[in-house]
């Protein structure tokens, strides 16, 4: 599974791709408004440190508007995909810029008939937003399984990109279920990295050798 960082902090994001960790970014307009300067020289920025995907989202509400702002994100770096939100003008966005060559994430994916639309529309990827579901009271995770076996059942090779994660529990169940892909908070990715075992294990060691040596 490819992890993501879903933020656009560059400082956040060269700390993890110094180790090796990030396989790509997602950003969305609330992360983008959290860092100041030029969107598109951050979006640059990212693109130059990360080796996969980065997604940079449109903020145009009509079809025409989201294939031209697309097509604009889309020359900043070979690795900028556009970011449409699932609805039917960017259904049609979607169709239009994949036509162009150029590859779109879906998001804001709630259901699993908009998956399928999003599929038959020509996404690359498909964003199932697990977070804001279970904050609804609903299983975001049933989401992810349940897109991954229609994908499979037609075939289709639309990526899951697991997103609006929380906690590391969502990331073990995005690779349980075979998603393509999870993107995370920087402190997720943390979290997942730590163990106290290991921490505790290590100062143990360190403790017998000196006391060893002394
Ligand atoms: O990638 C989408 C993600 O940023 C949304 O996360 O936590 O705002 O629901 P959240």
């Amino acid at each position: 599974m490819e992890i993501f960082l879903d933020t656009a902090d560059i400082s956040a994001i060269t700390r993890a791709a110094a180790m090796g960790l990030v396989d790509g970014v997602t950003t969305n307009p609330s992360l983008m408004a959290k860092e100041s300067g030029d969107p598109k020289e951050i979006l640059a920025r990212i693109a130059d440190v990360v080796p996969g995907d980065v997604s940079a989202e449109v903020l145009s509400t009509d079809a025409a508007g989201m294939v031209a702002e697309g097509r604009e994100l889309a020359a900043i770096a070979p690795n900028i995909i556009i970011k449409c939100p699932l609805t039917p003008d960017g259904l049609r966005a979607v169709r239009e810029l994949a036509e162009h060559g150029i590859r779109v994430n879906v998001t804001l994916c709630f259901s699993l008939p908009q998956a399928l639309f999003a599929a038959k529309a020509g996404a690359y990827i498909i964003s199932p937003f697990v977070g804001r579901l279970d904050d609804i009271a609903l299983t975001g995770m049933k989401l992810v399984e349940d897109i991954r076996q229609v994908y499979g059942n037609y075939g289709f090779d639309t990526k899951i990109l697991v997103a609006s994660i929380r906690n590391p529990l969502h990331v073990v169940e995005a690779a349980r279920l075979g998603a393509h892909i999870a993107t995370m908070p920087p402190k997720v990715l943390d979290l997942l990295i730590r163990h106290p075992l290991t921490d505790s294990g290590l100062e143990q060691f360190l403790r017998d050798w000196e006391n060893a040596r002394s």
